[in-house]
């Protein structure tokens, strides 16, 4: 959450930090503003958009080589001006922005007012930066080591960049618990929240480690530890292509996202499956397969979107592993007394691989002796270093707050593990394996018959738009797809939907239905399929509306529902990657029609850095 982009070098630095900040606004959307050095401390800032911040800064004074801008999710204090970062430290000469929270920024505030100092905003940043300005002035070490002093002090997550008046040469900037990637371009630096606004520049890059410091000086890039110990920069080469965070004609990244699916599971697919030679590998996890085949238990710990394709990995690991799985909101395991054995292995899935959440529980799980594998998107975030072992989605940038093609992609991965484990231990037998094998590869041309209902998907969207409420339903492999189906509808549209399993209907949201309520079956043939088409007749018979999304060729449900979508056959447990397209165009569709901004909808942020 929040965007941070600074910049030092020859360049004008506003157009790059304006245009950086433009492509973090996925990570929050309330404010924004940028500090400038040149020979003056200029600090512009904006509640609302970056384009905002942008028409209200044209006309000041913007030149200069170094600067630092921010792009924010509120956690302290409402969306305002005064809110917006940067802050200026009371002395007028520092200036930060600060990504996380300081958890101990009220005690830090007493002691500073104690000492005369006041402030401007309800943040816990401003109260940091006068913190590292108190020790710079109170001591007689340079800003660096007063930073490196006020962090040890300091209980909470951040990603912070400082700069300073006295010295122009200087950019500071630090990390715990929020990601921060510097670019190395030549005389010149780039820091980021991550690697997309700077690839234009560089694809050289080292992203910084928990509690490091970084310290640009005089064109030299020094990392430290906050114990003071120097470490030695890990340069990474990025391989993101500038096409895939643009959006390429389309009118918004989800809808880009929506139809690069075929492409993007393909892309997971690529190199690690062959059909013909029923070949499957991961190398990501390849070492960890005895642990696998000897696992107790599978844990899936997860959030969002995320914990959806984590419940679809449940159905497929119990059927063809024959291994327990639990599936968890890792945001409630971390914070009860979970029972986690060595014989645990627990799979994180993120795209961002950012999720606070996800991170700690992540740490809880490997203190008490559990194996961790990551399924992650962000190449070099948090998660996968923190993770024994993993694969990544290969999905490319996602930026379209809402998720899509990550889900389809850890998916897509999931149902690989599983099947190499189900292979390997033998809970599958050669002619099935083969036979899924064939079935996964098919599924991006699956997905892609899918993308060719969108104009039928929108003329229903039309009738719906108006609604006050929805209901998803679905059972077995297609009940998390309903949940997903519910979520992508309710965050982009703000229409309240929710999806169940469609047996549980009748404990309780049966109640609800009437004429005004659209309910969506995901109504696919398979072994659920003649219960489902009962669940239907028992909406229809309290005159619900219902929208099915059916396997092509289907008669019975096609005859009873109001509104028929037809998807391609495929095998049941691969169905969720088929039958969730149409959800996705759905709530897209209604969001768009209902004017609502679908790529950053209010009050989300796609990379939820705090818990
Ligand atoms: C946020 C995003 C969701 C995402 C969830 C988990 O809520 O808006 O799209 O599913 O975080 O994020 P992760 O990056 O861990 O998958």
């Amino acid at each position: 959450m929040c965007g941070i982009v600074g910049y030092i070098g020859k360049r004008e630095a506003y157009p790059i930090i304006i245009k950086g900040l433009q492509r973090l606004e996925y990570r929050g959307y309330d404010s924004a503003g940028v500090a400038l050095l040149n020979g003056e401390l200029n600090v512009y800032k904006k509640k609302g958009k970056v384009a905002d911040l942008h028409n209200f800064a044209k006309e000041k004074d913007l030149s200069s080589s170094i600067g630092i801008g921010h792009t924010r999710w509120a956690t302290h204090g409402e969306p305002n001006d005064t809110n917006a970062h940067p802050h200026i430290s009371m002395g007028g000469k520092l200036a930060m922005i600060h990504n996380g929270i300081i958890e101990n920024y009220a005690a830090l505030k007493t002691d500073l007012v104690s000492k005369g100092y006041s402030f401007q905003s309800e943040t816990d940043s401003e109260v940091f930066i006068n913190f590292v300005e108190d020790i710079y002035l109170n001591t007689k070490v340079d800003l660096a080591e007063a930073v490196r002093l006020a962090l040890n002090k300091v209980v909470g997550a951040y990603a912070i960049a400082i700069v300073s008046l006295e010295d122009p040469n200087l950019l500071i900037a630090a990390r715990k618990g929020s990601p921060l990637v510097v670019g190395l371009g030549k005389d010149e630096f780039f820091l980021a929240s991550d690697a997309t606004p700077i690839i234009e520049y560089t694809n050289e890059v080292v992203y910084l480690d928990d509690q490091e410091i970084a310290i640009i000086k005089d064109n030299n890039l020094t990392i430290k530890n906050i114990e003071d110990v120097e470490m030695k920069p890990y340069v990474q080469t990025v391989d993101i292509e500038l096409e895939a965070i643009e959006k390429g004609g389309y009118d918004h990244f989800m809808i880009k996202e929506i139809f690069e699916q075929p492409k993007s599971v393909g892309d997971c697919l690529r190199g690690r499956l062959n059909a013909k030679e029923g070949h499957l590998h991961l190398g990501g996890i390849h070492d960890y397969t005895n642990k696998i085949l000897n696992a107790d238990r599978i844990l899936i710990l997860a959030c969002g979107t995320s914990w959806h394709a984590g419940l679809v990995a449940e159905y497929i690991f119990e059927e063809f592993c024959r291994i327990p799985v639990e599936v968890e909101y890792a945001s409630e395991f971390r914070y009860r007394n979970p029972i986690v054995g060595e014989k645990d292995i627990v799979i994180a899935i993120s795209q961002s691989g950012e999720t606070a959440d996800t991170l700690a529980a992540i740490e809880l799980a490997k203190s008490k002796g559990a194996t961790i594998l990551g399924v992650c998107n962000v190449v070099g975030s948090s998660i996968p270093r923190a993770t024994h072992a993993g694969s990544y989605t290969h999905a490319g940038p996602e930026i379209g707050v809402a998720s899509t093609k990550a889900f389809t992609a850890q998916i897509s991965v999931l149902t690989m593990m599983a099947l190499m484990i189900a292979q390997k231990k033998g809970t599958l037998s050669e002619s099935k394996f083969r036979s899924l094998l064939v079935e996964l590869e098919s599924i991006p041309d699956k997905i892609a018959k899918c993308l060719d209902l969108n104009p039928q998907i929108e003329i229903i969207s039309e009738k719906f738009k108006d609604a006050t409420n929805f209901l998803y339903l679905g059972r077995g492999y297609n009940f998390p797809v309903a949940l997903e189906g519910a979520l992508k509808l309710k965050e982009i549209s703000y229409i309240h939907a929710e999806g169940y399993p469609a047996a549980e209907m009748k404990h309780g949201p049966i109640a609800l239905i009437d004429e005004n309520m659209p309910v969506v079956f995901i109504g696919t043939k398979d072994s659920s399929y003649e219960k489902i088409v009962s669940n239907i007749q028992e909406v229809k018979a309290r005159k619900g509306e219902v929208i099915a999304i059916v396997t092509e060729g289907d008669t019975e449900i096609t005859e009873i529902a109001d509104h028929i979508i037809e998807v391609p056959h495929a095998h049941e447990a691969l169905m969720p990657l088929v039958s969730v397209i149409p959800l996705q165009l759905l709530s897209y569709h209604i969001a768009v029609m209902r004017g609502c901004n679908v790529d950053q909808p209010r009050n989300l942020a796609k990379s939820v850095t705090v818990e």
